[in-house]
């Protein structure tokens, strides 16, 4: 059996945690798409770790590859390797040869594009590590591939032909090129990464890989990056990332064949609160001094670019599209124990949009931007010893937390497969462990069924 793990909401859900917990029965852990705008947090043996491009799993022992979906910072990538080296980890980490490569050029022109888009009021609010820039060369057949990385010369040839364009562009933009676009450099800078990933043996053919790995019923782990909501194709365009953190993105992005990802289990991270970074719609965000507030006790600001997140209250209509979309088999919540800090819950059950009531977002950006929450309210719960609640089990949860979960699992359609009360691994309750089967009954039919009633 191989698991799927998606951001159901703007990303930041607590994909790395999950993927932490999952990943213990996972022999390979694959990232599908995205590159250094992704940051995952893992907590593991009371060691935290920031990694943006190396798998979560790989934390836990797993061998990470990167798919051809994935662009790939080189720099960051070995930083990264490096960093958890000499922190007594052995990281095994394979890159797809098809993989494109982000280069410094990249991300001048991301940063050179969101300040043209500002002065028209449409900047996306990326993160600046040149991931749009890196997919539209990619589109364009500009790219270059972390294979070409292997040979000076065709590295050079590659660069020659691609960088006259991206000097245009940047023309195009009112600005001079600077060392990103000097073709030598470049050659020179990037040809060292070539050596080493050459050197270490970390360039694969990544779908023939994966296939024989699963093949040989080995264990593969799909963790996607940002979410469902900022989706290239299903999200908030043009307020979205350039590529497909959905189940879809994980076929075409690794080149395994459909059924791999599709028999398998499909698990929707949503965080029990709303945050996003960057622009677009949030209809059921804070005014600005609660999220002021907010932020601060919960302590949202982006791993990667420490802007700090707006927040809001859980919007099921962006779960339901998550949950449609993906084909999702089960649910984790997290952060779970965090709204233990409001003093009143609320979630969003459907929009108002010009009369009609949508039951989830409409696909036009402005529309997305007009839509009117529609409340549930909910009774908050208290603070209290999380570490012991995860010890007990689901039992243990404070009622009301209970009908707050239950009550999402209903409407969205899911059932929950865990429960986030904090970042570190023995900090959940897994009632379905996706890899492996039923540790816990999750419904509560299931659940009276266990203890003799129904
Ligand atoms: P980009 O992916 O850097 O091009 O940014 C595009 C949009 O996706 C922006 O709104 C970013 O804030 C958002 N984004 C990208 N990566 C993440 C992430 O890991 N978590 C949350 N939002 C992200």
């Amino acid at each position: 059996m191989n698991a799927t793990v998606i951001g159901s909401q703007f990303g930041d859900e607590g994909k790395g945690s999950t993927v932490d917990v999952f990943g213990d029965a996972a022999n390979v852990v694959v990232r599908y798409q995205a590159g250094a705008n992704a940051g995952h947090t893992v907590t593991a043996e009371g060691e935290t770790y920031e990694l943006r491009l190396v798998p979560s799993g790989v934390v836990g022992g797993a061998t990470g590859v990167l798919g051809n979906g994935c662009v790939i910072d080189v720099e960051t990538l070995f930083d990264e390797i490096d960093r958890l080296r000499e922190r007594g980890l052995d990281p095994e980490v394979l890159v797809s040869e098809a993989a494109h490569v982000v280069f410094p050029y990249h991300r001048v022109l991301d940063e050179a594009e969101e300040a043209a888009k500002e002065e028209g009021g449409w900047a996306v609010g990326t993160t600046g590590n040149g991931i749009g820039p890196a997919y539209a060369d990619r589109a364009n057949r500009r790219g270059i591939r972390t294979v070409e990385l292997t040979s000076p010369a065709v590295l050079q040839e590659r660069l020659e032909g691609t960088l006259p364009a991206k000097r245009n562009e940047l023309a195009a933009l009112g600005l001079e090129p600077g060392d990103a676009f000097d073709v030598d450099r470049l050659v020179e800078q990037f040809s060292t990464y070539g050596e080493r990933l050459d050197d270490e043996g970390m360039l694969v053919e990544a779908g023939r890989y994966l296939t024989d790995r699963d093949r040989a019923g080995d264990t593969l782990l799909f963790e996607g990056a940002q979410g469902t909501a900022i989706d290239l194709d299903h999200g908030n365009y043009p307020f979205v990332t350039s590529s497909n953190p959905t189940a879809g993105g994980a076929i075409v992005g690794t080149g395994v064949p459909p059924s791999t990802v599709a028999d398998g289990s499909v698990v929707g991270v949503v965080k029990a609160y709303l945050t996003r970074v960057g622009s677009g719609a949030m209809p059921t965000e804070f005014d600005p001094e609660t999220a002021a507030d907010r932020r601060e006790a919960l302590g949202e600001f982006g791993t990667v670019t420490g802007r700090p997140r707006r927040l809001g209250w859980l919007d099921l209509p962006v779960l339901r599209r998550a949950a449609r979309v993906n084909g999702y088999t089960g649910l984790v919540l997290n952060h779970v124990d965090a709204l233990a800090t409001f003093d009143e819950l609320r979630v969003c059950t459907a929009y108002e949009l010009d009369g009609e009531r949508l039951t989830e977002p409409p696909t036009e950006a402005g529309a997305w931007e007009r839509c009117e929450p529609v409340y549930e309210s909910f009774d908050p719960w208290d603070d209290r010893n999380w570490d012991a609640v995860a010890e007990a089990g689901y039992d243990a949860l404070p009622d009301a937390a209970r009908s707050y979960i239950e009550f999402v699992a209903d409407e969205v359609g899911v059932p929950v497969d865990a429960i986030g009360l904090g970042p570190a691994r023995e900090e959940t309750i897994v009632r379905n462990h996706p890899l492996r089967g039923d540790d816990e009954p999750r419904n509560e039919v299931e659940h009276a069924q266990a203890n003799g009633g129904v």
